[in-house]
């Protein structure tokens, strides 16, 4: 038989408790319940300002705020604390009067701690600071969680910390807790915004390219992926998109653009990392000026949204030529003058002068003639350099690979005194005088032989001894195209090789030399640097096949060589490429500037070392044997 269950109509109204929760039966039935626990952080108690929001107009207000424990000071029976997140620092008070729970808990913090809290905004009144730029209130904390404690960290968290920088970048974590970096990275983010508006304004697709690739002898050294599927083959890490980008003008994208990693195995130094970022840029149709003027429109919309500062354009254009003449750099830095000066003619009209080195130098025969050059120094800057700080610029210029330095120190009438050339004539001399512009009190600084070794000599030197004397000044942006590059170079074993990359378009007006004087063509290709940085570089790609025949014919590279290494490329050339041309700029450079940092490694979270290691997960590392058979690896001679 079934038993029919029935509800009464009407319920004596009860309560009873489920942990801290209150369930409540009204006369209806109906149940409801309430939660009479401590409100909880993070669930009930949430955070409503970072720790670098607070502001007078907040004062009487409830706050909630969470982050590290920066400092920790015990006055007269009340805590305080600096609380730091990724938005500054705020002094946090705990009074016994105010609650007894969370002044007495935060007896037990310490540096690093990972808190809560919640309080009353509060006056600083006579107590202001003035440095924090939330330094004229303090909250006045009732309620405080510790989230998580810290063991004592291995350096302090501060700015301007003394802890050795392969500490810091093994425990990176912690390094990147302090504010000058926290800050870089935020700038850093705001670069990919910026970058990936004013691109998507301008129409550019983005669109992925492989990291893993074909090796392709000829470009940056690179890193070698081994094929376990396809044992005994190796992939190479991209060292850029060049090929890819291109085969997209080839598809029709028209305007592509990528924030990409690209990876070099080559040496080090501060403005090289073997892994970094490149916003990557092609587009079809165009000519060098239509590219740089998508280049001019990010670098405006860059400074104005990370710096708030207006920069004019288009940018001044300098040519290779000008370039390596004035300044001894295809990345000159023109925050400053004194420029260097070719003094070879005059050194060949007096055949010499009776300075043996001299003579040596105009007659001497190579790849490229000898060139004489020279620098000034003028009076009022030379007054600051004592003889003895003139003659340790020897030490530092040998330091570029220069033999020696030839100086002088201008005496009256045009004399030169503590000059190690006593023979020279008294006519070349004052020849050298009147084409350097040479006054009584000028320094001047003579170098001769390869053009090459003379102007990284000289150029050198002209940044260095500006740094010393603090000629540059910080606060300008000093942005220049370099145009005309040389389309080839010579390598150090003296062969024609593409100064860019091959697919480098030659100047129409220099096509006629490709084949009787190849070293003399100049390319259409550009830089973009900005204070003596190479921030970006690109050129105008060759679309013709009868023209690329020629260009890889002028390196020595035969149809079948170039077919092995871009085969895929030059297929696809044969579909009616579009004309086309690109660039790409260093996104960590970029940062770098735009921070006011001195290396890469403070604007890359997980940077290398000069030795290529990653000191935090300790990359590269070892691997096991079976790692090695499965890719029929053997190592040889392998040092630890
Ligand atoms: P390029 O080799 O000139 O051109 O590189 C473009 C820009 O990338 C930055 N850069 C680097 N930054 C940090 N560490 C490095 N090791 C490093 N190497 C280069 C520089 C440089 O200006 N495919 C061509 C571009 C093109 O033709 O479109 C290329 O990669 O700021």
């Amino acid at each position: 038989m079934a038993v029919r269950m029935t509800w009464p109509r009407v319920f004596t109204p009860a309560t009873t408790f489920c942990g801290d929760r209150e369930i409540v039966v009204s006369t209806s039935g109906r149940l409801s319940s309430k939660n009479h626990a401590m409100p909880e952080f993070l669930k009930d108690i949430k955070r409503t300002h970072d720790c670098g929001g607070l502001r007078v107009s907040d004062v009487c207000k409830r706050a909630v705020l969470f982050g590290w424990v920066a400092s920790r000071r015990d006055h007269g029976g009340c805590v305080f604390i600096d609380l730091r997140d990724r938005g500054g620092l705020t002094q946090v008070v705990f009074e016994p009067g105010v609650s007894t729970d969370a002044h007495t808990l935060a007896g037990e913090l310490r540096s690093e701690f990972c808190i809560g809290v919640s309080g009353v905004v509060q006056d600083r009144a006579e107590r202001r600071n003035p440095n924090m730029p939330t330094g004229d209130v303090e909250l006045h904390c009732d309620q405080l969680t510790i989230f998580s404690r810290s063991d004592t960290p291995p350096f302090e968290i501060v700015d301007d910390s003394t802890a050795n920088e392969m500490v810091r970048l093994k425990y990176r974590a912690l390094d990147l807790r302090r504010p000058s970096l926290q800050r870089n990275f935020l700038l850093r983010s705001q670069i990919y915004q910026t970058a990936r508006r004013v691109l998507a304004g301008h129409r550019f697709l983005e669109i992925e390219t492989p990291f893993l690739v074909k090796y392709t002898p000829g470009g940056a050294r690179n890193f070698l992926v081994p094929s376990r599927l396809t044992p005994g083959t190796f992939y190479a890490l991209a060292e850029s998109p060049q090929l890819f980008k291109q085969l997209f003008m080839v598809a029709g994208f028209d305007r592509y653009f990528q924030i990409v990693r690209c990876f070099r195995d080559e040496d080090l130094r501060q403005d090289r990392q073997p892994e970094f970022t490149q916003i990557d840029i092609e587009m079809s149709f165009v000519v060098e000026e239509d590219v740089q003027a998508v280049v001019e429109s990010l670098m405006g919309a860059l400074w104005k949204d990370v710096l708030n500062l207006d920069i004019v354009t288009p940018f001044p254009r300098l040519s290779f030529a000008d370039a390596m003449a004035l300044y001894g750099s295809d990345k000159p830095d023109l925050r400053f003058g004194l420029p260097l000066c070719d003094v070879t003619e005059v050194v060949r009209k007096h055949n010499g002068g009776n300075v043996d080195m001299l003579q040596k130098a105009i007659v001497a025969t190579g790849p490229e003639p000898a060139v004489v050059k020279a620098w000034r120094l003028p009076a009022a800057e030379a007054s600051k350099m004592s003889n003895a700080e003139v003659d340790k610029l020897e030490e530092f210029v040998k330091g570029l690979g220069a033999r020696g330095l030839a100086r002088a120190r201008i005496g009256a009438a045009g004399a030169w005194t503590r000059s190690p050339m006593k023979t020279m004539s008294e006519a070349m001399r004052q020849d050298l005088n009147a084409a350097a512009g040479l006054q009584e009190g000028d320094l001047f600084f003579l170098q001769f032989g390869a053009p090459k070794l003379v102007n990284t000599v000289l150029g050198g030197l002209r940044l260095h001894v500006a740094n010393k004397l603090n000629l540059i000044p910080k606060d300008q942006w000093k942005f220049a195209w370099i145009t005309e590059f040389p389309l080839l170079e010579r390598s150090d074993d003296g062969r024609l090789v593409a100064s860019h990359h091959p697919f480098t378009s030659p100047m129409a007006e220099d096509l006629d030399k490709l084949e009787s004087a190849p070293a003399e063509v100049r390319a259409r290709a550009y830089d973009l640097v900005l204070n003596g940085n190479e921030i970006a570089g690109g050129s105008i790609r060759i679309h013709r096949g009868d023209i690329q025949s020629r260009v890889f014919k002028a390196i020595g590279l035969t149809e079948e060589d170039a077919r092995a290494k871009f085969g895929f490329l030059l297929d696809a050339f044969r579909h009616g490429p579009p004309p086309h041309g690109g660039i790409a700029a260093g996104l960590d450079r970029l940062a770098m500037l735009l921070c006011g940092a001195d290396s890469l490694r403070d604007v890359i979270a997980f940077p290398k070392t000069q030795k290529g290691t990653d000191l935090c997960t300790e990359a590269p590392a070892a691997v096991t044997s079976k790692q090695l058979e499965e890719l029929h690896i053997a190592l040889t001679n392998v040092e630890p």
